[in-house]
């Protein structure tokens, strides 16, 4: 705080100066901290500049146990994530440090003794000012123009911000590239460092000291080809190859909305990290982990090896068809973990002379072999590079170079050497493979392992049933988070029926009109709920909008809602996966047998009303987002372990509404929680949800249910005429004890705002936010309601009650 004051006397003592000039210091709203300074004034230890908006701070620093002291720019949030430092070698001793500008225009570090310890080097300005702005860039330019003269973005340290790049600069022959720190408490230059490769197809390489040790796979017009998870993720925060006469270079950018992010080349390892600040829990999440497993070692199989990471029991490696182990390794574990001598084919080629009978084979969803050495054709047909590849003798494998274009891609990669460091990946590419003619005699091979055990011998059946039992179990194990971060992942189907059985009848525990729910049971034990929405009952628009609805609803997140941990989107089936609730919904407790009913007394009740309409409210607008729930209702409300409100649903019922003058229209949402006004045709809108509220609330308190002809509402405003409002509390709770007067009055209150929010008309009815707060503080004034919704608002139509059937069911309604 002092540092900041000193700062603020300074740039007050300048104010008659700064008057002059057309741009004025800009501060930083929240810390009210400059986030620039200009020749004369400095920065010395314990000040910081603040990036407008907050979000970066510039300032001195030591790294874990360290005392030396280092300027640093960090995150805002986490003052342990310095993603850029100045003197990375040349730390200063002490807190004697100075930033400043020199007589020649350089922006410098000073030590105590005035000497230079870090220089952005001589830069043609005579008015210069250093500025952090609000990307995390710290820029030198001279007065306000618009031409960086330095950046920081130009020399990173160990992390990829948002408009930052990696690789070359074809005009200067410079190199932007990532360089690990030493070690926690030590931001020199490491081991590793991580680069755009540019010969053959570009693609990101992790070194250390100069050897290849991870490979992110070459860029497939979307992303680096090994790294399929991008796509998870890749609308918040686009990659971004550039290809021109002045740079090949890759970055990524942020959508405005999206959390800070930062990637990281660990000291540890030389892992790769992609972390985003998640706001909403308040730490980062990490969103990419690499290299992954043991696979993602370079080369791991050695040439024409295939590796596996499902596959751990024969430690990883297999050979490409055709292929053999170099040297049959030896049963001991040991030499099989080691065996990277690589693969030798079977069966020579036949080709001279323009002349072949070799044939290619397709080896599917792999990470591509290093391109270091390929022929890359980006303007050719698959097609085209095939025969290309078989004229060519000396070419023993191709592949598509993008695959924007189609299915099977476009362009062409040409392998004349080695291939080296393929892989198995969820969603890879393929690579046709040069064998020869005999290779494709019609005999079905098992694929060749690394263990040269006798072929019949008992250890080997069971170490097949045991592969594919690990197999089978690592493939789910870890697909569905706990936790998921902004993006949800979309699991494949054969995983979701490994889980539910084949959604056999005994693990079915709930059904609508929309969607059966299962329980699921993943491999660690957890419980999930598997919603498989009826293919019948979805319109195409919703089945066309799956994805997308599926991306609103990861973004909500708020503890009155269920939360949703993944979705399959595999040919027709369309999927949500809930965290599983215990003590299934509402409904159940408060229409169900008298021990149900007790078991929610009148606190947890009320707290239950709190926790739905909170939930609701951030579904109206809490998230920045505006979601209509269109289907509030007791089934639709589960509880937790410590009965705590979950809402569930949100959001699908869209997937199933469909135009209102359509002929076969159909109404989401269930009778007597229905809007007057939307049963008679009119639009939905977040007060239509208001009404639901209102509805839920006052069965919630009378353990009676409206209905389609609001039998609990004309009720409910009889007794608030006659001034008799407590005896629609719930008879068969116990009777409330003269001592709990005060709860008493809250429920009345509680049945006042009920009344409010089931007003005919939308404009009676107040917002749920408003709603939120009259629940909550026993002070505010509620206004008197007027007589709610008559029967003439009910649903008058062959309504077909569906049968409500605990966990995520829906009702409908059908009015054609
Ligand atoms: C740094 O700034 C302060 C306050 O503006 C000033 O008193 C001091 O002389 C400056 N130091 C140098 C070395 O420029
Ligand atoms: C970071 O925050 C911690 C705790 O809030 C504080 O002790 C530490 O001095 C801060 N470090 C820097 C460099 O501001
Ligand atoms: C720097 O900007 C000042 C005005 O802000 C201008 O007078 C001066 O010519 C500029 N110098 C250079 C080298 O561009
Ligand atoms: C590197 O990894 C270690 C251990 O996983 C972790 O504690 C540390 O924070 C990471 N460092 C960076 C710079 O991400
Ligand atoms: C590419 O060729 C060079 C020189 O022959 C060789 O050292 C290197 O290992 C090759 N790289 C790959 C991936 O095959």
């Amino acid at each position: 705080m002092v540092a900041t004051s000193q700062l603020l006397v300074r740039l007050l003592l300048l104010l008659p100066l700064i008057c002059f000039l057309p741009l004025s210091i800009q501060t930083s709203a929240a810390a009210g901290v400059a986030d620039k300074f200009e020749r004369g004034l400095n920065l010395t230890d314990g000040q910081t500049l603040v990036s407008a908006g907050g979000s970066y701070t510039l300032g001195f620093f030591s790294p874990g146990a360290s005392t030396k002291r280092y300027l640093g720019i960090w995150f805002s949030v986490s003052n342990d994530t310095v993603y850029w430092v100045a003197n990375r070698d040349q730390p200063l001793p002490d807190k004697s440090g100075m930033l400043v500008f020199d007589d020649v225009n350089s922006l410098v570090l000073l030590d105590g003794a005035r000497r230079t310890v870090w220089s952005s080097n001589v830069m043609a300005a005579s008015a210069p000012v250093v500025q952090l702005l609000q990307s995390g860039n710290l820029v030198v330019r001279n007065g306000s123009s618009d031409t960086f003269l330095w950046q920081s973005f130009d020399h990173p340290t160990d992390t990829l911000l948002p408009g930052m790049k990696l690789g070359k600069n074809l005009w200067t022959g410079g190199e932007w590239k990532l360089t690990a720190w030493r070690s926690a408490d030590d931001p020199s230059p490491g081991d590793y460092s991580r680069t755009l490769e540019t010969a053959g197809l570009p693609e990101l390489v992790v070194w250390k000291r100069g050897v290849k040790t991870y490979r992110t796979g070459p860029w497939n017009g979307r992303y680096f080809n090994g790294v399929p998870e991008v796509s998870w993720y890749a609308d918040k925060y686009p990659l971004r190859v550039t290809t021109s006469p002045s740079e090949k270079t890759y970055g990524y950018t942020a959508a405005p909305d999206a959390f800070l992010t930062r990637v990281v080349l660990n000291y540890t390892a030389g892992g790769v990290e992609r972390l985003v600040w998640d706001t909403g829990v308040g730490e980062w999440v990490s969103y990419f982990k690499g290299p992954r497993d043991p696979c993602d070692a370079y080369a791991k199989c050695g040439p024409f090896g295939l590796c596996d990471g499902e596959a751990a029991s024969s430690g990883f490696c297999g050979c490409v068809d055709g292929f053999s182990p170099v040297v049959p390794a030896s049963p001991s574990t040991q030499e099989v973990k080691d065996s990277s001598g690589g693969c030798r084919r079977k069966a020579a080629l036949d080709c001279a002379g323009g002349k072949s009978t070799d044939g290619f084979k397709v080896v599917p969803g792999v990470k591509l072999p290093d391109t270091q050495n390929a022929t890359v054709d980006m303007v050719i047909e698959l097609e085209d590079c095939r025969e290309r590849c078989f004229a060519d003798c000396s070419c023993l494998a191709y592949a598509a170079a993008d695959v924007r274009g189609g299915s099977d891609g476009t362009g062409c990669v040409i392998w004349k050497d080695a291939i080296l460091d393929l892989r198995f990946v969820d969603g890879g590419s393929n690579v046709y493979l040069r064998l020869s003619k005999s290779e494709f005699d019609d005999h079905k091979r098992f694929p060749t392992l690394l263990v040269a055990t006798p072929v019949a011998s008992i250890f080997t059946i069971l170490l097949v049933v045991f592969a594919i039992w690990w197999r089978r179990k690592s493939r789910v194990v870890g697909v569905i988070p706990h936790n998921p971060a902004m993006a949800v992942p979309s699991v494949s189907l054969a995983i979701i029926k490994e889980v539910t059985r084949n959604f056999s009848d005994g693990n079915k525990i709930g059904q609508g009109g929309f969607s059966v729910v299962y329980k699921g049971q993943l491999p660690e034990g957890r419980l999930i709920a598997v919603k498989r929405l009826k293919q019948s009952a979805l319109t195409t628009k919703g089945k066309k909008d799956f994805v997308r609805e599926v991306e609103v609803m990861a973004g909500l997140r708020h503890g009155s809602l269920v939360r949703l941990l993944a979705y399959c989107n595999e040919g027709k089936e369309r999927i949500l996966i809930y965290e599983y609730m215990r003590n299934r919904s509402l409904n159940a407790y408060i229409f169900g047998a008298t021990n149900l009913r007790a078991s929610l007394n009148w606190a947890r009740r009320l707290e239950l009303l709190h926790g739905i309409a909170h939930g609701v409210a951030y579904l109206h607008g809490g998230s920045g987002e505006s979601v209509i729930h269109r289907d509030l209702k007791p089934g639709n409300i589960l509880l937790d372990d410590e009965w705590k409100p979950k809402i569930a649903d949100f959001g699908t019922a869209k997937l199933f509404a469909v135009d209102q003058a359509a002929p076969d229209q159909t109404i989401v949402i269930s009778p007597g929680y229905a809007a007057p006004e939307y049963v008679r045709g009119g639009d939905m809108t977040l007060k239509c949800d208001v009404y639901s509220f209102g509805v839920i609330l006052l069965e919630t308190l009378s353990g009676e249910r409206n209905g389609a002809l609001q039998r609990l509402l004309a009720h409910a405003w009889e007794l608030w005429e006659q001034n008799k409002i407590v005896e629609l509390l719930d008879t068969t709770m116990v009777p409330l004890p003269e001592s709990e007067q005060e709860l008493l009055c809250e429920l009345q209150r509680c049945i006042q705002i009920g009344l409010l929010c089931v007003q005919e008309m939308p404009g009676d009815r107040p917002a749920m936010s408003v709603v939120v707060s009259m629940l909550t503080s026993t002070t505010s004034k509620i206004d008197w309601p007027k007589r709610p919704t008559n029967s003439d608002g009910a649903v008058s139509s062959n309504s077909s009650h569906g049968v409500v059937t605990g966990l995520l069911s829906h009702t409908t309604t059908d009015l054609t």
